[in-house]
Protein backbone atom coordinates (compact mmCIF):
# COMPACT_ATOMS: atom_id res chain seq x y z
CA UNK A 1 0.00 0.00 0.00
CA UNK A 2 1.63 3.56 -1.16
CA UNK A 3 2.25 5.97 1.59
CA UNK A 4 -0.35 8.40 3.33
CA UNK A 5 0.30 11.36 2.03
CA UNK A 6 1.46 14.41 3.85
CA UNK A 7 -1.88 16.08 2.96
CA UNK A 8 -3.83 13.21 3.63
CA UNK A 9 -2.13 13.11 7.32
CA UNK A 10 -2.78 16.80 8.29
CA UNK A 11 -6.58 16.61 7.33
CA UNK A 12 -6.50 13.42 9.43
CA UNK A 13 -5.05 15.34 12.20
CA UNK A 14 -7.27 18.10 11.84
CA UNK A 15 -10.45 16.00 12.41
CA UNK A 16 -9.30 13.34 15.00
CA UNK A 17 -6.10 15.76 17.20
CA UNK A 18 -4.45 12.15 16.75
CA UNK A 19 -0.80 11.30 15.07
CA UNK A 20 1.86 9.29 15.67
CA UNK A 21 5.38 10.03 16.39
CA UNK A 22 6.53 9.01 13.09
CA UNK A 23 3.68 10.72 11.58
CA UNK A 24 4.48 14.18 13.38
CA UNK A 25 8.18 13.81 12.14
CA UNK A 26 6.72 13.35 8.69
CA UNK A 27 4.26 16.41 8.48
CA UNK A 28 7.44 18.29 10.19
CA UNK A 29 9.66 17.28 7.10
CA UNK A 30 7.56 18.44 4.72
CA UNK A 31 8.16 22.21 3.79
CA UNK A 32 5.81 21.58 0.60
CA UNK A 33 2.79 21.00 2.42
CA UNK A 34 3.06 24.11 5.38
CA UNK A 35 0.99 26.51 4.04
CA UNK A 36 -1.67 23.61 4.05
CA UNK A 37 -1.02 22.68 7.62
CA UNK A 38 -0.35 26.04 8.81
CA UNK A 39 -4.28 27.03 7.45
CA UNK A 40 -5.72 23.81 9.03
CA UNK A 41 -4.23 24.86 12.28
CA UNK A 42 -5.61 28.26 12.16
CA UNK A 43 -9.31 26.86 11.11
CA UNK A 44 -8.54 24.70 14.46
CA UNK A 45 -7.74 27.64 16.57
CA UNK A 46 -10.70 29.90 15.31
CA UNK A 47 -13.00 26.65 16.06
CA UNK A 48 -11.94 26.02 19.54
CA UNK A 49 -10.16 29.38 21.07
CA UNK A 50 -11.84 32.20 18.73
CA UNK A 51 -10.55 34.92 17.55
CA UNK A 52 -10.06 36.67 20.79
CA UNK A 53 -5.91 37.57 21.25
CA UNK A 54 -4.70 37.36 24.50
CA UNK A 55 -2.24 39.37 25.83
CA UNK A 56 0.00 38.92 28.83
CA UNK A 57 1.98 41.47 30.25
CA UNK A 58 5.41 40.18 31.20
CA UNK A 59 7.35 41.63 33.98
CA UNK A 60 11.32 40.74 33.95
CA UNK A 61 12.19 41.27 37.73
CA UNK A 62 15.91 39.73 38.26
CA UNK A 63 18.20 38.26 35.63
CA UNK A 64 19.98 36.83 38.29
CA UNK A 65 20.16 33.33 37.82
CA UNK A 66 21.64 29.78 39.18
CA UNK A 67 21.46 28.00 36.23
CA UNK A 68 24.17 27.57 33.16
CA UNK A 69 22.02 26.40 29.99
CA UNK A 70 24.49 26.54 27.26
CA UNK A 71 21.88 28.70 24.71
CA UNK A 72 20.75 31.67 27.71
CA UNK A 73 22.55 34.97 28.47
CA UNK A 74 21.15 34.34 31.97
CA UNK A 75 23.31 31.28 32.88
CA UNK A 76 25.54 32.16 35.86
CA UNK A 77 28.55 31.69 34.37
CA UNK A 78 27.71 34.80 31.55
CA UNK A 79 30.79 37.68 33.18
CA UNK A 80 29.26 40.24 30.50
CA UNK A 81 25.44 40.88 31.26
CA UNK A 82 24.72 43.53 34.14
CA UNK A 83 22.75 42.01 36.98
CA UNK A 84 19.37 43.62 38.83
CA UNK A 85 17.16 42.41 41.15
CA UNK A 86 14.21 44.40 41.65
CA UNK A 87 12.50 45.19 44.89
CA UNK A 88 9.17 44.09 45.65
CA UNK A 89 7.59 47.59 45.63
CA UNK A 90 9.21 48.10 42.29
CA UNK A 91 7.66 44.87 40.52
CA UNK A 92 4.40 45.94 42.36
CA UNK A 93 4.53 49.14 41.19
CA UNK A 94 5.09 47.69 36.96
CA UNK A 95 2.10 45.76 37.88
CA UNK A 96 -0.13 48.55 38.79
CA UNK A 97 0.90 50.62 35.47
CA UNK A 98 0.04 47.15 33.55
CA UNK A 99 -3.03 46.65 35.18
CA UNK A 100 -3.54 50.89 34.29
CA UNK A 101 -2.99 49.26 30.23
CA UNK A 102 -5.35 47.05 30.49
CA UNK A 103 -3.51 43.29 31.05
CA UNK A 104 -5.48 41.06 32.70
CA UNK A 105 -3.03 38.65 33.38
CA UNK A 106 0.57 39.42 34.70
CA UNK A 107 3.77 37.29 33.90
CA UNK A 108 6.17 37.65 36.71
CA UNK A 109 9.04 35.74 35.07
CA UNK A 110 12.98 35.81 36.62
CA UNK A 111 15.85 33.82 35.88
CA UNK A 112 16.32 30.71 39.00
CA UNK A 113 17.18 33.65 41.73
CA UNK A 114 16.26 32.26 44.84
CA UNK A 115 16.53 35.50 46.84
CA UNK A 116 12.83 35.40 45.60
CA UNK A 117 11.96 33.02 48.82
CA UNK A 118 8.17 32.55 49.73
CA UNK A 119 8.58 35.21 52.32
CA UNK A 120 9.15 37.37 49.68
CA UNK A 121 6.91 36.23 47.07
CA UNK A 122 3.57 35.52 48.46
CA UNK A 123 2.88 39.05 49.49
CA UNK A 124 3.83 39.65 45.93
CA UNK A 125 1.45 37.24 44.60
CA UNK A 126 -1.43 38.00 47.25
CA UNK A 127 -1.20 42.00 46.19
CA UNK A 128 -1.17 41.25 42.06
CA UNK A 129 -3.92 38.61 42.68
CA UNK A 130 -6.09 41.29 44.57
CA UNK A 131 -5.91 43.70 41.70
CA UNK A 132 -7.97 41.69 39.49
CA UNK A 133 -5.43 39.99 37.50
CA UNK A 134 -4.38 36.54 36.69
CA UNK A 135 -0.96 35.86 38.30
CA UNK A 136 1.28 33.71 36.43
CA UNK A 137 5.06 33.17 37.42
CA UNK A 138 7.91 32.28 35.53
CA UNK A 139 11.00 31.40 38.29
CA UNK A 140 12.24 28.22 37.34
CA UNK A 141 12.56 24.73 39.31
CA UNK A 142 11.36 25.23 43.09
CA UNK A 143 10.13 22.63 45.20
CA UNK A 144 6.48 21.53 45.45
CA UNK A 145 5.65 23.63 48.85
CA UNK A 146 6.89 26.67 47.00
CA UNK A 147 4.65 25.92 44.11
CA UNK A 148 1.67 25.24 46.83
CA UNK A 149 2.99 28.42 49.13
CA UNK A 150 2.24 30.38 45.96
CA UNK A 151 -0.90 28.89 44.35
CA UNK A 152 -2.22 29.19 47.80
CA UNK A 153 -1.24 33.31 47.66
CA UNK A 154 -3.47 33.50 44.51
CA UNK A 155 -1.13 32.50 41.78
CA UNK A 156 -3.18 31.00 38.42
CA UNK A 157 -0.65 29.83 36.12
CA UNK A 158 2.87 28.69 35.91
CA UNK A 159 5.33 28.39 32.52
CA UNK A 160 8.39 26.31 32.25
CA UNK A 161 9.32 25.17 29.45
CA UNK A 162 10.78 21.68 29.12
CA UNK A 163 13.02 23.04 26.58
CA UNK A 164 13.16 19.55 25.12
CA UNK A 165 12.19 15.47 25.86
CA UNK A 166 15.16 14.38 24.48
CA UNK A 167 17.30 13.46 27.50
CA UNK A 168 20.50 13.36 26.44
CA UNK A 169 20.15 16.69 24.75
CA UNK A 170 18.85 17.98 28.11
CA UNK A 171 22.16 16.88 29.66
CA UNK A 172 24.22 18.72 26.88
CA UNK A 173 22.30 21.76 26.54
CA UNK A 174 21.48 22.18 30.31
CA UNK A 175 24.53 20.56 32.41
CA UNK A 176 24.13 20.40 36.10
CA UNK A 177 20.30 20.04 35.61
CA UNK A 178 17.91 17.51 35.68
CA UNK A 179 15.32 16.75 33.40
CA UNK A 180 13.71 14.22 35.80
CA UNK A 181 13.16 16.86 38.10
CA UNK A 182 11.56 19.41 35.69
CA UNK A 183 9.62 16.94 34.32
CA UNK A 184 8.25 16.36 38.36
CA UNK A 185 8.05 20.08 38.83
CA UNK A 186 5.52 20.33 35.90
CA UNK A 187 2.96 17.41 37.09
CA UNK A 188 3.51 18.71 40.80
CA UNK A 189 2.22 22.43 39.31
CA UNK A 190 -0.63 20.12 37.24
CA UNK A 191 -1.39 18.33 40.88
CA UNK A 192 -1.44 22.07 42.84
CA UNK A 193 -4.34 23.49 40.23
CA UNK A 194 -2.15 25.79 37.96
CA UNK A 195 -2.32 26.08 34.10
CA UNK A 196 0.48 25.15 33.40
CA UNK A 197 2.74 26.28 30.38
CA UNK A 198 5.63 24.45 29.11
CA UNK A 199 7.24 23.91 25.57
CA UNK A 200 10.89 23.84 23.89
CA UNK A 201 13.06 25.34 22.19
CA UNK A 202 13.14 24.64 17.87
CA UNK A 203 16.57 24.46 16.40
CA UNK A 204 19.14 22.76 19.24
CA UNK A 205 22.03 21.28 17.28
CA UNK A 206 21.42 17.61 17.57
CA UNK A 207 17.80 17.96 17.72
CA UNK A 208 15.83 15.73 15.17
CA UNK A 209 12.10 15.91 13.73
CA UNK A 210 11.23 13.04 15.84
CA UNK A 211 12.60 14.42 18.78
CA UNK A 212 10.43 17.17 18.17
CA UNK A 213 7.82 15.04 17.49
CA UNK A 214 7.94 13.77 21.12
CA UNK A 215 8.05 16.98 22.43
CA UNK A 216 4.62 17.74 21.41
CA UNK A 217 3.33 14.46 22.24
CA UNK A 218 4.52 15.15 25.77
CA UNK A 219 2.34 18.60 25.73
CA UNK A 220 -0.02 16.63 24.95
CA UNK A 221 0.31 13.82 27.51
CA UNK A 222 0.92 15.99 30.51
CA UNK A 223 -2.30 18.60 29.10
CA UNK A 224 -0.62 21.36 29.15
CA UNK A 225 -2.70 24.23 29.13
CA UNK A 226 0.02 26.82 27.21
CA UNK A 227 2.71 25.86 24.80
CA UNK A 228 5.16 28.32 24.01
CA UNK A 229 7.57 27.42 21.18
CA UNK A 230 10.52 29.27 19.83
CA UNK A 231 13.56 29.03 17.93
CA UNK A 232 16.74 28.84 19.09
CA UNK A 233 18.25 32.58 19.02
CA UNK A 234 22.52 32.04 18.76
CA UNK A 235 23.83 34.22 21.89
CA UNK A 236 27.22 35.14 21.66
CA UNK A 237 27.85 35.27 25.25
CA UNK A 238 26.86 31.35 25.66
CA UNK A 239 28.74 28.06 24.40
CA UNK A 240 25.71 28.07 21.97
CA UNK A 241 27.44 31.33 20.28
CA UNK A 242 27.66 30.11 17.03
CA UNK A 243 24.84 28.01 16.37
CA UNK A 244 22.97 28.38 13.36
CA UNK A 245 19.19 30.15 14.36
CA UNK A 246 16.44 28.04 14.01
CA UNK A 247 15.08 27.47 11.22
CA UNK A 248 11.14 30.01 11.36
CA UNK A 249 9.49 28.40 8.80
CA UNK A 250 10.09 24.98 10.98
CA UNK A 251 8.69 26.72 14.22
CA UNK A 252 5.97 27.60 12.05
CA UNK A 253 5.31 23.56 11.37
CA UNK A 254 5.75 22.88 14.98
CA UNK A 255 3.49 25.36 16.30
CA UNK A 256 0.60 24.93 13.71
CA UNK A 257 1.34 20.95 14.36
CA UNK A 258 0.81 21.85 18.44
CA UNK A 259 -2.36 23.08 17.71
CA UNK A 260 -3.84 20.64 15.64
CA UNK A 261 -2.57 18.05 18.36
CA UNK A 262 -3.79 20.22 21.15
CA UNK A 263 -6.91 21.99 19.85
CA UNK A 264 -7.97 24.54 22.78
CA UNK A 265 -4.49 25.39 24.09
CA UNK A 266 -3.22 28.48 24.70
CA UNK A 267 -0.37 29.01 22.47
CA UNK A 268 2.05 32.46 22.36
CA UNK A 269 3.53 34.04 19.16
CA UNK A 270 6.51 34.33 21.23
CA UNK A 271 9.17 37.29 21.29
CA UNK A 272 11.92 35.23 19.57
CA UNK A 273 10.06 34.27 17.01
CA UNK A 274 9.46 38.41 16.35
CA UNK A 275 13.59 38.97 16.76
CA UNK A 276 14.35 36.51 13.37
CA UNK A 277 11.71 38.17 11.64
CA UNK A 278 9.83 41.48 11.83
CA UNK A 279 6.75 40.66 11.57
CA UNK A 280 6.58 37.45 12.99
CA UNK A 281 4.14 37.28 16.11
CA UNK A 282 1.44 38.15 13.28
CA UNK A 283 2.25 35.50 10.72
CA UNK A 284 2.14 32.99 13.30
CA UNK A 285 -0.99 34.74 14.93
CA UNK A 286 -2.52 33.25 11.81
CA UNK A 287 -0.53 29.90 12.34
CA UNK A 288 -2.21 28.29 15.03
CA UNK A 289 -1.46 31.13 17.45
CA UNK A 290 -3.81 33.22 19.39
CA UNK A 291 -1.90 34.74 22.77
CA UNK A 292 0.80 37.24 22.53
CA UNK A 293 2.89 38.47 25.67
CA UNK A 294 4.47 42.48 25.44
CA UNK A 295 7.09 43.49 28.02
CA UNK A 296 5.95 45.57 30.39
CA UNK A 297 8.89 45.61 32.41
CA UNK A 298 10.97 49.33 32.08
CA UNK A 299 13.77 51.38 33.24
CA UNK A 300 17.16 49.89 32.45
CA UNK A 301 15.89 46.93 33.22
CA UNK A 302 13.89 46.13 29.70
CA UNK A 303 17.50 45.82 27.62
CA UNK A 304 18.96 44.28 30.97
CA UNK A 305 17.33 41.23 30.46
CA UNK A 306 19.01 39.42 27.29
CA UNK A 307 18.39 36.03 26.87
CA UNK A 308 19.50 36.25 23.17
CA UNK A 309 20.92 39.37 21.29
CA UNK A 310 18.72 41.66 19.14
CA UNK A 311 15.42 41.73 22.05
CA UNK A 312 12.45 43.69 20.04
CA UNK A 313 11.06 46.60 21.73
CA UNK A 314 13.74 47.80 24.49
CA UNK A 315 13.25 51.39 23.71
CA UNK A 316 9.79 51.51 23.36
CA UNK A 317 7.83 51.88 26.40
CA UNK A 318 4.97 49.60 28.07
CA UNK A 319 2.13 51.62 26.64
CA UNK A 320 3.50 52.03 23.23
CA UNK A 321 3.77 48.29 22.70
CA UNK A 322 0.37 47.74 23.83
CA UNK A 323 -0.90 49.76 21.45
CA UNK A 324 1.36 48.79 18.79
CA UNK A 325 0.40 45.44 19.15
CA UNK A 326 -3.34 46.10 19.52
CA UNK A 327 -3.30 47.81 16.23
CA UNK A 328 -1.77 44.81 14.22
CA UNK A 329 -3.81 42.46 15.60
CA UNK A 330 -7.36 44.11 14.76
CA UNK A 331 -5.56 44.75 11.41
CA UNK A 332 -5.76 40.68 10.86
CA UNK A 333 -9.48 41.07 11.43
CA UNK A 334 -8.53 39.69 15.41
CA UNK A 335 -9.40 41.11 18.38
CA UNK A 336 -7.79 41.23 21.79
CA UNK A 337 -9.55 39.71 24.79
CA UNK A 338 -11.25 41.56 27.48
CA UNK A 339 -11.43 38.50 30.02
CA UNK A 340 -8.35 36.76 31.83
CA UNK A 341 -7.97 34.50 29.31
CA UNK A 342 -7.63 31.15 31.08
CA UNK A 343 -7.96 27.96 28.96
CA UNK A 344 -11.65 26.94 28.08
CA UNK A 345 -11.81 23.59 27.42
CA UNK A 346 -13.93 24.01 24.53
CA UNK A 347 -12.66 20.29 22.80
CA UNK A 348 -13.06 18.24 26.22
CA UNK A 349 -16.50 19.66 26.10
CA UNK A 350 -17.08 19.40 22.55
CA UNK A 351 -18.15 22.79 22.50
CA UNK A 352 -17.20 25.23 19.56
CA UNK A 353 -16.56 28.87 19.27
CA UNK A 354 -17.62 29.33 15.57
CA UNK A 355 -21.02 27.57 16.48
N1 LIG B 1 17.12 31.65 22.14
C1 LIG B 1 15.80 31.41 22.22
N2 LIG B 1 15.13 31.15 23.35
C2 LIG B 1 15.85 31.16 24.50
N3 LIG B 1 15.49 30.94 25.77
C3 LIG B 1 16.58 31.09 26.55
N4 LIG B 1 17.65 31.39 25.80
C4 LIG B 1 17.23 31.44 24.51
C5 LIG B 1 17.88 31.68 23.26
N5 LIG B 1 19.17 31.94 23.19
C6 LIG B 1 14.13 30.54 26.15
C7 LIG B 1 14.11 29.22 26.94
C8 LIG B 1 13.47 29.62 28.25
C9 LIG B 1 12.68 30.87 27.88
C10 LIG B 1 12.35 31.78 29.02
O1 LIG B 1 13.54 31.52 26.95
O2 LIG B 1 13.31 28.29 26.25
O3 LIG B 1 12.63 28.64 28.79
FE1 LIG C 1 6.64 46.75 20.99
FE2 LIG C 1 5.32 46.94 18.56
S1 LIG C 1 5.14 45.43 20.11
S2 LIG C 1 6.59 48.43 19.60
Amino acid sequence: MAAEKTSDIIARAEMTHELTADEIAGVLGDASTEDELAAAADRVRKRYVGDEVHLRGIIEFSNICRCSCCYCGLRADNGKIDRYRMKPEEILHLAERAKSYGYRTLVLQSGEDMTYSIDVLVPLIRAISGMDMAVTLSLGERSFEEYKAFREAGADRYLLRIETTDKALYQTYDPGMSWENRDRCLRDLKALGYEVGTGNLIGLPGQTLLSIANDILYFKEIDADMIGLGPLVPNGDTPLGEAAPGDLHLVRRVVAMVRLMIPDANIPATTAVETLKPGGRVWFLGSGCNVVMPNVTEGAARAKYALYPGKICINDTPAACRSCMSGQIRAIGRSIASDKGSRCHTYRRGERKDA
